[in-house]
Formats: structure tokens, sequence, C-alpha cells
């Protein structure tokens, strides 16, 4: 899907009217006003309200804004949608949170539709979605397969914790629990090492996505003092193919667009493959050795994807 690229996607709640501005200058490439779970119960049609004026009054610049309404099934979400998606021209799109079924898409699908319908917009709003919940995960090909508008899915790994029993209390971090002992035959010293119990999660929605042709999001990391965390974590999900990580705050920023831009020695091997496949096909060759490593068409790929991330023009000046 061509869509604008979302290396970070910060989170903004919309009580906080403080953050906006910081937020709209800031480096992200998207946000979202928050309406759901930083907005305590009796503050939420003072944070609809916020959030409308806003969508209204910020300069957001070219940022995509989004707004996280509540949950389809709570008492807000209907006004929420329908508020906002009906008066801020501004608004590029719903972050519509906790989906866990197939009627709840088509639901949701329904609302944007009859308000991109009753206002055509130059961009129609779009659908925006969090698969948080043991049911949404249970379900999420099947929801994926019969959306029509999702332009994103993004892990939410708190609920999703809170969801398969709560034992996650860092919001997205490593838990020393989840680890293989090693079993200290031969009298070896035994030795823990630490597993990633994120991973079959992070791991289907990513096949989801790439399977029905949607962004994959990777959701918060809760410590913002831990930078080699959250570093470490964002470049995890960009090798499982995800395209973008979630902010919760400002100092997260740089280190998701760092982890989701191809690095200067990325940039060269993918002009250096482009150099190497065009000789070879001068020569009548669909693969070739470069530095001891077989290249073929799919590094070709792969070598194009990585130039069309990095904003350069596909092929180099050695390239046909
Ligand atoms: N968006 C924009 N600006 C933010 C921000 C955010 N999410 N979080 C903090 N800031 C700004 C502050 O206004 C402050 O700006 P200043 O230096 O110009 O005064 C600066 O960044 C530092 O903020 P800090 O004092 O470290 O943050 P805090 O203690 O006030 O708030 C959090 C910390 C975690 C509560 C806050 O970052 C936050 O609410 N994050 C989003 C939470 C959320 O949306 N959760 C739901 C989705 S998981
Ligand atoms: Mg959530």
């Amino acid at each position: 899907m061509a869509t604008k690229s979302m290396r970070c996607l910060l989170a903004v709640p919309a009580v906080r009217r403080e953050f906006f501005q910081k937020a709209a200058d800031s480096a992200t490439d998207a946000l979202f006003l928050d309406l759901e779970d930083s907005v305590s119960p009796e503050q939420k049609l003072a944070a609809r309200a916020n959030a409308a004026r806003a969508l209204d009054e910020v300069n957001w610049n070219s940022k995509r804004v989004l707004v996280r309404c509540n949950a389809l099934d709570s008492e807000w979400a209907f006004r929420d949608i329908e508020h906002l998606g009906a008066r801020c021209h501004r608004l590029d799109g719903f972050l519509i949170p906790k989906i866990g079924s197939v009627d709840e898409i088509r639901h949701a699908e329904a609302l944007l539709g009859a308000l991109n319908r009753e206002r055509p917009r130059e961009r129609p709003l779009e659908l925006h979605i969090l698969i948080e919940t043991a049911l949404g995960m249970a379900r999420v090909e099947a929801i994926l397969e019969m959306a029509t508008r999702v332009v994103s899915v993004s892990f939410g790994v708190g609920d999703y914790s809170l969801s398969m029993g709560g034992q996650d209390r860092s919001v997205g971090g490593a838990n020393k629990d989840y680890a293989v002992l090693t079993d200290g035959a031969a009298d070896t010293a035994r030795h823990a090492h630490w597993n990633d119990q994120w991973h079959f999660a992070l791991a289907r929605v990513a096949n989801a996505c790439h399977a029905f042709d949607v962004m994959p999001m990777d959701g918060p990391f809760g410590n913002f003092a831990d930078r080699l965390g959250f570093a470490a974590a964002a470049a995890r999900g960009r090798v499982l193919g995800y395209a973008g990580k979630w902010a919760i705050h400002p100092s997260q920023i740089e280190l998701a667009n760092q982890a989701y831009t191809p690095s200067t020695e990325e940039v060269s091997w993918a002009r250096a493959v482009h150099a190497a496949l065009a000789t070879a096909r001068r020569e009548g060759k669909g693969a070739v050795a470069m530095n001891g490593q077989l290249l073929d068409i799919a590094h070709r790929k792969i070598a194009d994807r990585i130039l069309a991330r990095a904003g350069v023009a596909e092929g180099s000046a050695h390239d046909e």
C-alpha cells in the first residue's frame, strides 16, 4: 500500500494541552491525540473538546494526525468518531483500540465510510487499529482479510499482557523469568538465556499485516529512561518487518526514527548490490557473488526497499 511512512507514532494524551505544540514541532512522522487509556472517565468529554480545538488551532505541519478514540463498545466511542470526524478537517484518521472481531471492523469501516461520504475530503479518513487482546490476536488474520480501509495495525503490548494474565509491569520490556536455564550437564556452569515473551505476538501481527498489505506498528515501551532498551526493542521490530514504533515520550522519537531509517552502511550496500547486479545482467547472469555472498533478484528487491525507505532514488549512477 502506498502510504506515508510512520517511523514513529507519538502518543499524546488529549488532556495534556501543554504537550500539543511540543508534539507538533517534534520529529515524529505521526501522532495520535489520545482519548482512551491516558484519560480518566471524568475527563473524557474535556479530552474530546481539547482534541477538536487542537486539531483546528495547532499547526501540525505535515504530520499524520490521528485520534485514538475510546473502544467501540464504550459509551464514548460513537460521539468521539462522529463529533471529530464530522468537524475536524485536519484529522487524518482514527486509531481504534481493542479490536477483537470482524464485526467491529465492519462497524468501524461503515462509520468512517459514512463520514467520508457525508463530507468528502481530499484524502478520506484513515482507519488504524490496535490488536491488543487475546481475542484480537486469535482473529487478526480474519480481521485483516475482510478489512478494506485499515492502514496500520499497532500491537498494543500493555493491554495484550493484561489480557494474557497480566505479568508485564514494564509495558514492552524484557522479563528475566521468561528464560531457559542451561542444564548444567558435565558440571558446567548454568546460565539463564533470556527469551522474548513478545515474539509470538509481534511475529503474528507482522505476518498478518504483510499478508494483507497493512503497515504493522510496534507499540509502546514504557520505561522511557531506558534508551538502550528502547533502541533494542525498535531494532527487533524492524527485523521482524514492522514499519515503525510508538513513542510515549519525546525522548523516544529520535530513537524510533533512527531504528526505522536505513543506515549509511545499508544504503552503501544497496547501491553496491545494484551495481553488481547491473554488471551481472550485462554478462547474462542473474546471480553473482559480492564479497563471498550470493546476490540474486531477491537482493535487488531488498536493495530497492532500503533505497526507497532512505528516500534515495531507486538505482544508482552505476545502474542501468
Ligand atoms: N507528547 C508531547 N510532549 C510530551 C509528551 C508527549 N507524549 N510527554 C512529555 N512531553 C514533554 C513535556 O511537556 C516536557 O516538555 P518541556 O520540557 O518543554 O516542558 C518534556 O516533554 C518532558 O516531559 P517529562 O517531564 O519528562 O514528562 P512528564 O513526567 O510530564 O510525563 C508521561 C511523562 C509518561 C506521563 C508523558 O510522557 C505521557 O503522558 N506520555 C504519553 C502517555 C500515553 O499517551 N499513554 C497512552 C498510550 S501508551
Ligand atoms: Mg491499550
